[in-house]
């Protein structure tokens, strides 16, 4: 028989295995305490995360002064149920909302529930990497698109890269238009100038997923409203619909600790994690086998700037593809990484990794190291799907189960998706094309676990009737 989930992670955290991924306190927490001895419920003295006004409250505010917002919330249903309530609040039923293309799955939850249309922002490549938004492609649809007053786009994205925040934020006020950021995986960026500048300083409101990047519980997050643009009683109205009622007090104490580490411990952290970074990067840059995604990125396909935390790493494929990468870095040196992909594989680091984890990384590549030839292989650039329906439309009415052969020139009624790194390949509403069936069969090749499909062997595809 299988072991049991905590018998198998109790075994998981005592082995030497260490981690490339979230969450941000990389299995080292402040200190050791007893979790069954702090999960309380809204008792009095505790105050209550739908209604802070004491200790809760306070913690709050004390992140709302570190990352200078006009107000914060704290998430505990993920950046998810921030994503919900912040695009129901901004819109209704039936408004169009800018959005990149390549925005998580929650933004795509969002708009169905919220039951929004959608205007795409397609972004661009920067080799096999997805890049940035471009402030003239926001200039342009705002223009051609005069009715839309919400956009939203995902900044830094999962690889790290950074669009041009604050001329996007100018162009969207410019034209009368709220812009909401998915700066999930930018929670870190304000603490240390080797980063990017954070959205708050320029967007009206801003997610942060703390247990990406930062020492905090998975799960848990802030919602900053940056702007006096945003009706807080709405958006709190909403944020109690997609927050769960009971919140975990052993979450939000973490976000506390959190807060109180950046407080007291932030400034002296950042900069040893900033050298730390600079030295690793340099190391892996030297490698001759591996391409380290770096500054000569920006500028190009909309990438403004780029989150040194974030440690793209490309194989060069007359070697080994980037799930190879990964294996070997798993089997050999116990390495985890976030991510892998045929032409790449992300390691996400924070202010907690060690000298030793990412020393390891390194001389982990430099032990595979060798002259190999630099193979440029575009990764199979995202299809740019045409919605005929809405998102609700498709996602909520009638639908049925076909075979992937018989699906093309159907409308999808499910999104289907890698994750990571959540980005659809199709979502409700639009058309399904050969050319989006072709991506669905070759990451089945290659044996992809993809979302949204159906059946015994997931070869099926739900679309609308
Ligand atoms: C860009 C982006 N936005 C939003 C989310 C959702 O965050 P959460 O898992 O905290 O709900 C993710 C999750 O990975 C993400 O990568």
């Amino acid at each position: 028989m299988r072991k049991g989930l905590f018998e198998a992670l109790k075994e998981y955290g005592d082995s030497d295995h260490y981690p490339l991924h979230m969450p941000g306190h990389k299995r080292r927490g402040f200190e050791s305490f007893n979790p069954y001895n702090i999960d309380i419920t809204e008792i009095e003295g505790f105050d209550d995360l739908h209604d802070a006004k004491g200790l809760i409250r306070d913690a709050e505010d004390r992140a709302a002064a570190l990352y200078g917002a006009r107000r914060t919330y704290l998430l505990v249903n993920g950046v998810t149920g921030g994503i919900l309530a912040a695009l129901s609040a901004l819109t209704c039923p039936g408004d169009t909302v800018l959005m990149a293309r390549n925005c998580h799955r929650a933004v795509y939850g969002g708009l169905i529930a919220a039951d929004l249309k959608t205007c795409y922002l397609y972004p661009e490549y920067a080799g096999c990497l997805m890049g940035g938004i471009r402030p003239e492609a926001v200039s342009s649809a705002l223009s051609e698109n005069p009715h839309i007053k919400t956009v939203i786009i995902t900044s830094p994205t999962y690889e790290g890269f950074v669009s041009d925040i604050r001329e996007i934020a100018s162009i969207c006020h410019e034209k009368g238009a709220l812009l909401i950021v998915d700066e999930a995986h930018g929670a870190h960026m304000h603490f240390s100038g080797c980063f990017p500048a954070s959205a708050v300083e320029y967007a009206d409101i801003v997610l942060h997923g703390a247990h990406k990047t930062l020492p905090a519980f998975t799960q848990t997050g802030f919602l900053h409203i940056a702007s006096d643009r945003v009706d807080r009683g709405r958006l709190e109205s909403f944020l109690r619909i997609y927050q769960t009622s009971s919140p975990s007090y052993i979450l939000m104490a973490g976000l506390e600790r959190c807060i109180s580490f950046l407080e007291n411990e932030g400034k002296e952290s950042f900069a040893e994690y900033g050298k730390l970074l600079e030295e690793i990067r340099g190391e892996i840059g030297k490698c001759r086998a591996f391409t380290l995604a770096d500054n000569e990125y920006k500028g190009k396909a909309g990438i403004y700037d780029i989150d040194w935390g974030k440690l793209v790493i490309m194989p060069h494929l007359s070697l080994m593809t980037g799930y190879e990468l990964a294996g070997r870095l798993r089997e050999d040196y116990h390495l985890e990484c976030e991510m892998a992909d045929r032409t790449h594989i992300i390691a996400m680091t924070s202010v907690m990794d060690t000298k030793e984890g990412l020393g390891r990384l390194v001389s982990a590549l430099n032990q595979m190291d060798k002259p190999a030839e630099y193979i440029s292989e575009g990764m199979h650039k995202f299809p740019l799907p045409k919605s005929v329906m809405t998102m609700r439309a498709a996602f909520t009415g009638k639908a049925e189960y076909v075979g992937i052969e018989e699906a093309s020139g159907r409308t999808a009624a499910d999104l289907i998706y890698a994750y990571p790194p959540g980005i659809p390949l199709v979502a409700p509403g639009e058309a399904v094309t050969d050319q989006i069936l072709d991506v669905i069969r070759e990451y089945r090749d290659q044996d992809q676990d993809l979302k949204g499909l159906f059946g015994e062997s997931r070869d099926l595809i739900k679309v609308v009737i």
